[in-house]
């Protein structure tokens, strides 16, 4: 996963995102209208920074400049200046927070009070804004250090204390700590301190389909998964674990799932899967693989066993399920299955409201850019059927 693909991911829901030199990447000629592009899988992030969206921003509103553009962090002719300010509602704009972030190992071009960035934030003010600017916010910069941990600006030193500190209470819950004995609360403060809230409708659970869902998120935008979230980001893939004699950590062997419930990264997860679940608020995606024999759902998934009995009835007002087929592959079940009728029962007594559907077509979609062939990924299937 890219940079760029976290940072949308992580902060889309409130963000106009700035600085992409390359005109095509203002192009809006082909995307004319929200509706036009729904059902676009491979969908830009453009489409985020419509005029509609601007129109519908209220509040504190993030403005994400790169520092190192050429020509400049503020594209004084392009979408954002030519449309998007215009189209912001005054009465309902509290601030305008701008965020100029320099490429990691990448040049200084252009800072607050400085260059284009002068002349954006001069503009906003006149327009009657209340403008603040602030160079490398560090949260943002954390999000670009994943993709260079070893760059001097990104090493974990006593100079950046936020990494530190998720370093430190990381480490404390499994340094010199039985590998076998790790509990929910050596999580605690980790999840406090790296943990943050996922916008209302933008929570995607999956149960095998690990992938097809990652690449739906990475090119849509519109949802999240725990991994897409900041603690799954960093942890996704990384095994660790303790041992009670220094050096305090075993970097050999940890023991695996099979050999200990308690270990840290089962641990870690199912804590982290808890959190996510809890969080989750408005209709929530569930994407389900309908090419499993033994049944597209399993209550020994994380799915089945923690984050359906942490869904949260007041908060989450619906749950869509996506059950997704294998292009070419089995379709071991669909949404009158055995497996997903007893989800929906689980949901159901846990006064939740449920709908299924087979095949999302947005999702399918994706699966058909590597299937462009194959009959289920004719543009229009049912007119080829009609005389
Ligand atoms: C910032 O701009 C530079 C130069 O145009 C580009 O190479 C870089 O990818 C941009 N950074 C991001 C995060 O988009
Ligand atoms: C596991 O942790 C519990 C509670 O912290 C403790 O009582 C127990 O002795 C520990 N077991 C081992 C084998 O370390
Ligand atoms: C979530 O979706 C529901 C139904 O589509 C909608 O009524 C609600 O306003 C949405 N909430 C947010 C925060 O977008
Ligand atoms: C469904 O599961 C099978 C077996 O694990 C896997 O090969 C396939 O890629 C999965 N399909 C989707 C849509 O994720
Ligand atoms: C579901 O709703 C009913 C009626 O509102 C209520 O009596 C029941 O306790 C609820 N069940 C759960 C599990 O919240």
């Amino acid at each position: 996963m890219s940079l760029s693909d976290t940072l949308f991911g992580f902060v889309v829901d409130f963000l106009i995102w700035c600085g992409q030199t390359n005109s095509a990447g203002l192009d809006y000629e082909s995307c004319p209208t929200m509706e036009e592009c729904e059902n676009n899988a491979v969908d830009s992030f453009w489409r985020m920074a419509s005029i509609t969206y601007a129109q519908h921003s209220s509040g504190v509103i993030h403005v994400l400049l790169n520092g190192s553009a050429e020509g400049g962090a503020y594209p004084v002719k392009g979408f954002f200046a030519d449309y998007e300010i215009p189209n912001l509602q005054k009465d309902k704009i509290s601030k305008i927070v701008i965020w100029v972030v320099d490429d990691i190992q990448g040049p200084d071009r252009d800072s607050c009070g400085k260059n284009t960035v002068k002349i954006l934030e001069d503009r906003l003010k006149t327009l009657g804004y209340d403008v603040t600017c602030t160079d490398n916010y560090k949260p943002v910069v954390f999000l670009l250090c994943v993709d260079y941990p070893d760059d001097s600006n990104c090493i974990l030193s006593s100079r950046d204390t936020d990494c530190l500190k998720i370093w430190e209470s990381f480490k404390y819950a499994f340094i010199y700590k039985n590998p076998c004995n790790t509990t929910a609360e050596d999580y605690q403060p980790l999840m406090e301190l790296a943990g943050h809230p996922i916008p209302c409708n933008k929570s995607l659970f999956w149960s095998k389909t690990n992938d097809l869902a990652h690449r739906y998120t990475k090119s849509s935008h519109s949802f999240l998964t725990l991994e897409d979230s900041l603690l799954g980001y960093i942890f996704d893939g990384v095994s660790w674990c303790g041992d009670p004699s220094a050096p305090g950590i075993n970097y050999e062997s940890c023991p695996k799932r099979s050999e200990c419930e308690s270990n840290p990264v089962s641990v870690f997860w199912k804590t982290a899967s808890k959190r996510f679940a809890e969080a989750a608020c408005g209709v929530v995606q569930v994407m389900l693989n309908g090419s499993i024999e033994a049944g597209a759902f399993r209550s020994s998934s994380i799915f089945g066993s923690i984050e359906v009995f942490n869904l949260n009835p007041n908060k989450v007002s619906e749950i869509q399920i996506w059950l997704m087929h294998d292009i070419g592959g089995p379709q071991s079940e669909s949404c009158s299955g055995h497996s997903i009728q007893r989800l929906k029962r689980i949901l159901e007594e846990r006064n939740f409201t449920i709908t299924c559907e087979d095949n999302y077509r947005p999702v399918q979609l994706l699966q058909c850019v590597r299937n462009p062939d194959h009959q289920d990924c004719r543009l229009c299937p049912s007119s080829m059927e009609t005389p």
